[in-house]
């Protein structure tokens, strides 16, 4: 019998590509998203059933876990892929914004998780694939929200990876630097924060940083959704898979520094703080 993948966030980016690129590899393919309209592409292949899924939305969880059971039998894999990155000033973003970060990047991710494991348990056999980035294990000033969302998913998904071990389930999860998605458009939430001028200075250097980084050495989607195809397939216990060279060498950067402090002294003269 064919495997079965769900994703979230298959709308658009590295979660449509993976879509495409399990599909062609005769997958069955669960691609949900917030707006079905947006997967009409998609759910013209037979292998692909398009579900609703939002993560702010449990109930739209639960049914479109429960749809994609029922007309592929299983779920194999789940590729936890939708998030969107609220950057700006911590003491000037509202806790509603904050709120929504991790709603949707960790507790959505996590009740996504939660749907499938009766079955994966069940079966005593399945794959869940978190995407992080590599800003889950380094950090942009202006990134706290994010930054704080992307490091906590790792680490639950470190210590899920050695809870579910002996129940056949591997826990993987993926980090990539900068790709070519709309992530700097529409999953993209800048809190400026013109009212607080003391963080205007950093406001401004950030922004245009974080601008340059969209534009710098990217990887395309397709890249990332075969990464992606190799960690659900490989059988390992491989828990983390960089995704490309700028972020093998961001990450190489951040931890070749013996101590933290020459990684801090590093961005504080980046952003002249
Ligand atoms: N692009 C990068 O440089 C980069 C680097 C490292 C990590 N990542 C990570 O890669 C993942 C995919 O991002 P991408 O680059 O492919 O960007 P993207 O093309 O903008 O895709 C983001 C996806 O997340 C979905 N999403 C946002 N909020 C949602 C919610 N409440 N419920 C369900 N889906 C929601 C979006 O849905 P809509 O279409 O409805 O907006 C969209 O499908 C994210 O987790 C991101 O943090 C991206």
């Amino acid at each position: 019998m064919n495997q079965t993948i769900l994703i979230t966030g298959a709308s658009s980016g590295i979660g449509k590509a993976s879509a495409t690129v399990f599909a062609d590899r005769g997958w069955n393919v669960v691609a949900t998203m917030r707006n079905t309209d947006d997967g009409i592409e998609l759910a013209g292949r037979d292998n692909v059933l398009v579900e609703a899924l939002d993560l702010l939305d449990s109930t739209s969880i639960t049914t479109a876990v429960g749809r994609g059971i029922e007309r592929f039998g299983a779920i194999d894999v789940l590729l936890n892929n939708a998030g969107y990155g609220a950057y700006g000033p911590l003491e000037a973003t509202p806790m509603s914004v904050l709120r929504r970060q991790f709603e949707v990047n960790v507790f959505g991710l996590v009740e996504t998780v939660k749907a499938v494991l009766p079955s994966m348990r069940a079966q005593r056999n399945g794959v869940i694939i978190n995407i992080s980035s590599v800003g889950g294990r380094m950090t942009f000033p202006l990134g706290s929200l994010y930054h704080g969302s992307k490091w906590a998913v790792e680490g639950l998904s470190e210590a899920l990876h050695f809870e579910l071990a002996t129940l056949g389930i591997r826990v993987k999860l993926i980090e990539p630097g900068g790709v070519n998605t709309d992530f700097g458009g529409r999953s993209f939430v800048f809190t400026h924060a013109p009212e607080s001028p003391d963080y205007q200075p950093l406001v401004d250097m950030a922004a245009a940083a974080l601008q340059e980084e969209a534009s710098d050495d990217n990887q395309e989607p397709h890249e990332v959704a075969e990464l992606i195809f190799n960690a659900a397939t490989d059988g390992t216990d491989q828990i983390r898979y960089i995704s490309g060279d700028g972020a093998a060498q961001l990450l190489a950067n951040r931890y070749s520094a013996e101590q933290d402090e020459q990684f801090v002294a590093g961005m504080r003269a980046q952003f002249g703080l």
